[in-house]
């Protein structure tokens, strides 16, 4: 679909036009003298080792935060397991939960528009997960202690991976990757860094559903990413 069609049908265009030029570690296991392999650290440690089938053998029996009470089903992450570009966002919705893939309810649909503006499709070259694999009770976000629980499998998802870029998506993203309280729109426009891989930060999809006026801005922060991309690539060419 070209581009101007598919902004046209999410009712972006033609505002979008217009502008178109760690967590915390586990608490210290208090039962040291014989550590059960399911220690807080070491449980850690094992997920920073797994391979993609492991982890998400693990991911999809995990107990270890209460998340799991609640869900129908883990969801892990879909896509380009060796993708340039990872797409992070908060945790699974009903939908999400319901069918086990992120991002295909209602603000999946704006993120696949968003990434077909840019000529990204999902599943080619790009990856996408979650901060949390469980959705939490509600759509309320992910409490400190549940990101914390969950963090080891994003890290091992990125370390796996490693994308040249990752795009944080939303508040609950961008904070646990670049372990800060700042708000999206001091982090937006600049390249950070994460697990040792660029990263640039935007709005949530399910945000931006409700916020006409941010969808420029997200325009701008895609524009951002692409250039981003490019430079990346060339270094990476000049290095080769
Ligand atoms: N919102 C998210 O952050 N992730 C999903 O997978 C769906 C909605
Ligand atoms: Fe485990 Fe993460 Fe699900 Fe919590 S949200 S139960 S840590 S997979």
């Amino acid at each position: 679909m070209p581009r101007q069609d598919v902004l046209q049908e999410l009712n972006l265009w033609p505002v979008w036009r217009l502008r178109a030029d760690n967590a915390p570690k586990p608490a210290e296991d208090t039962a040291a003298v014989s550590a059960p392999a399911c220690a807080p650290e070491n449980r850690r440690e094992a997920i920073l080792k797994m391979d993609w089938a492991a982890l998400k053998t693990a991911v999809s029996t995990c107990t270890a935060c209460r998340l799991h009470e609640t869900r129908t089903q883990a969801v892990f992450g879909v896509g380009d397991e060796q993708a340039d570009w990872m797409l992070v966002g908060e945790g699974p919705g009903a939908e999400e939960d319901r069918q086990g893939e992120p991002f295909v309810g209602q603000a999946g649909k704006l993120l696949d528009n968003m990434l077909a503006a840019i000529d990204l499709k999902r599943g080619r070259n790009v990856y996408i997960a979650n901060t949390v694999k469980c959705r939490p009770p509600e759509n309320r976000n992910p409490e400190p202690d549940e990101v914390a629980a969950c963090e080891p499998y994003l890290t091992r998802q990125i370390a796996l991976t490693r994308p040249r870029l990752i795009i944080a998506l939303g508040k609950v993203a961008a904070q646990r990757l670049l372990e800060t309280d700042s708000t999206i729109a001091s982090l937006r426009g600049k390249l950070h860094q994460a697990e040792g891989i660029p990263l640039i930060v935007t709005y949530h999809p399910a945000y931006l559903l409700r916020s006409l006026q941010d969808k420029s801005k997200a325009w701008e922060d895609l524009c951002f990413a692409v250039s981003a991309m490019q430079g990346l690539q060339n270094t990476a060419q000049d290095a080769s």
